[in-house]
């Protein structure tokens, strides 16, 4: 009974270690270009009107994203979709709700280039990066050709390189490290039992791929969202957007692209009706909440000192 006990435990967690594997401690970066992205991730003086800068609407210590439904940019203005975590965002496959960025470099250019983001030019973030010597003096010591647009990407980057959450309760559980109660490990079997573990996999429990809200019923559709049907124009793919992460899930309301949905509970029901065609009683939404608040990490601290 014992083996067939120990030997169910071990093939358990094998396989979810091959679906859901732990993040890593950190992964390697340059610190002194990081330190520099850093600064520049926030400070105003890389938006047009000195309004806004990205930890405006990617607040890392409170879960990477934005609590506001759609974030407010350049002169006010309100964007289009909801503010996604930064968190972790280094290992997505692509970057945007529809992946129109293959990765963190190319994702940068386009909230400092939109209208209702930055609203800047390559040549005005230069200028005023530029114009700042200690930028300019950071910039020449690190990069061979100093303050150019492209270096400035690279040192933001290098900064989001180090926003990474390890050693959630999830992940020292995935490791043999803690244990889960019973309600969050019940939460954990409903979460492969429901099939979200279907879209919802790999290190970041989403970012891996594209999938439709709305595969049982209908999702409303607005063509203001920019989804995958904004990029390719086929038909099926209103709607399809990248997998969200559900890593620090709990610290990042409001959800969904249109951020319609307030709370966990509220999001997870509406994936169980709209994404599996099933209505959940409500223990089972209360226990996979309590799942998902276990993926709550370390917030990044290795970069503590502004
Ligand atoms: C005015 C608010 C706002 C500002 C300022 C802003 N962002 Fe964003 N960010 C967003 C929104 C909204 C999205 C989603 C846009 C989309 O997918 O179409 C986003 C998406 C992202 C993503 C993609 C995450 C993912 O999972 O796809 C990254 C990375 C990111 N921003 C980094 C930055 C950086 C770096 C800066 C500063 C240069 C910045 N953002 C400035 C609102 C903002
Ligand atoms: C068919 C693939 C698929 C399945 C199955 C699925 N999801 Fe999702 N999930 C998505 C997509 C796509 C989104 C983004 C939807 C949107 O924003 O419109 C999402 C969004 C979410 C969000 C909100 C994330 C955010 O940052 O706004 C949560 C929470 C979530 N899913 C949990 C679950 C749970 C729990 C289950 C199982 C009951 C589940 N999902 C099943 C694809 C799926």
């Amino acid at each position: 009974m014992k083996t067939l006990f120990l030997f169910t435990v071990l093939s358990l967690s094998l396989w979810s270690l091959e679906a859901i594997p732990p993040l890593p401690q950190s992964v390697s970066y340059n610190v002194k270009k990081a330190l520099l992205g850093k600064e520049l991730f926030f400070d105003t003086a890389l938006s047009k009107d000195y309004s806004v800068a990205c930890v405006t609407c990617h607040n890392i210590y409170d879960g990477g994203a934005d609590r506001r439904v759609v974030s407010t940019g350049f002169a006010g203005k309100k964007g289009n979709i909801q503010s996604p975590t930064v968190l972790n965002a280094v290992f997505n496959f692509r970057q945007f709700w529809n992946g129109r960025a293959r990765d963190l470099y190319e994702q940068a250019k386009g909230p400092l280039e939109n209208p209702v983001e930055h609203n800047m030019t390559p040549k005005l973030v230069v200028e005023r990066v530029g114009k700042n010597p200690h930028y300019r003096e950071a910039f020449e010591s690190l990069y061979k050709n100093g303050v150019t647009y492209k270096n400035v990407i690279d040192a933001i980057v290098e900064f989001e390189k180090t926003l990474i959450t390890p050693n959630s309760k999830f992940d020292l559980f995935l490791k043999g490290k803690t244990k889960l109660t019973q309600k969050e490990m019940h939460g954990y079997t409903l979460f492969k039992r429901y099939g979200c573990i279907s879209c919802h996999n790999g290190i970041n429990m989403g970012g891996n791929s594209f999938a439709k809200i709305g595969m049982f019923f209908s999702y409303p559709y607005k063509k203001e969202y920019p989804d995958r049907y904004a990029i390719t124009h086929d038909p099926l793919d209103k709607n399809v957007f990248k997998v969200p992460t559900l890593r620090n899930i709990a610290l990042t309301p409001p959800y969904f692209h249109d951020g319609s949905r307030a709370t966990l509970q509220e999001a997870i029901k509406a994936m169980a009706h709209y994404n599996l065609g099933q209505e959940m009683p409500k223990e089972d939404i209360e226990d996979i909440t309590d799942f998902l608040k276990t993926l709550t990490g370390e917030l990044p601290r290795n970069l503590d000192a502004r």
